[in-house]
């Protein structure tokens, strides 16, 4: 895909939110913050939806396979309780998972609440798109992204997405020296 402008998906999984008993902020607060650091031509394709098992894989599959998103971040639903079940629908349509992401997110998050051990957040692959779950707090959204995205373009191209570039005085994408371009070398 090289060239072509990303499309990336962002979904705000909440039972309050979708229902208008308050204002999403979890989605502006991811929009907000990839926007400021890719450099690329990207577009957003946005949902709010309840904490629904169906309707979640249903949205994770209609980004995926119609919008062609190359990465789909949801923010909300990781947690404990028996509406969380953003995890289930994430693994429940992909393919494979990529567990180093979970991992990290929660690490890095431990060092600023302690309950970040609650949240399930994991991330996975289905065709060519990668899943990325960041707890609901709109805080949580730059403590996790800060430590996985450096990984996220690398990963994109990997998966035959398109090309993503952050600006450098933010957040530095990194590439194997053998994926870089030349301009980057
Ligand atoms: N991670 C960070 N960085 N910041 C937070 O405030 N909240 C935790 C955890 N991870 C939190 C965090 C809490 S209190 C819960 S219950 C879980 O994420 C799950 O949140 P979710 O159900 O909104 O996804």
């Amino acid at each position: 895909m090289g060239d072509q402008a990303a499309v990336i998906g962002i979904i705000t999984v909440s039972d309050r939110a979708s229902g208008g008993v308050y204002v999403d902020k979890g989605g502006p607060a991811v929009y907000d913050w990839l926007n400021e650091r890719i450099t690329t031509p990207w577009t957003a394709v946005r949902r709010v939806i309840p904490d629904d098992r169906e309707g979640i894989e249903a949205t994770l599959c209609e980004l995926a396979d119609d919008k062609n998103c190359c990465l789909i971040v949801t923010t909300g639903g990781t947690g404990p309780a028996p509406r969380d079940l953003t995890p289930e629908a994430t693994e429940a349509v992909c393919t494979r998972l990529m567990p180093g992401f979970g991992e990290l997110m929660r690490a890095e998050s431990l060092k600023v609440v302690p309950t970040a051990i609650l949240s399930r957040q994991t991330a996975g692959i289905r065709g060519g798109t990668l899943i990325i779950n960041l707890p609901g707090n709109p805080s949580a959204i730059a403590d996790c992204l800060n430590v996985v995205f450096p990984a996220v373009p690398y990963c994109v191209e990997l998966l035959d997405g398109p090309y993503i570039d952050t600006d450098p005085a933010l957040l530095s994408a990194f590439r194997p020296r053998h994926a870089r371009r030349r301009e980057e070398s």
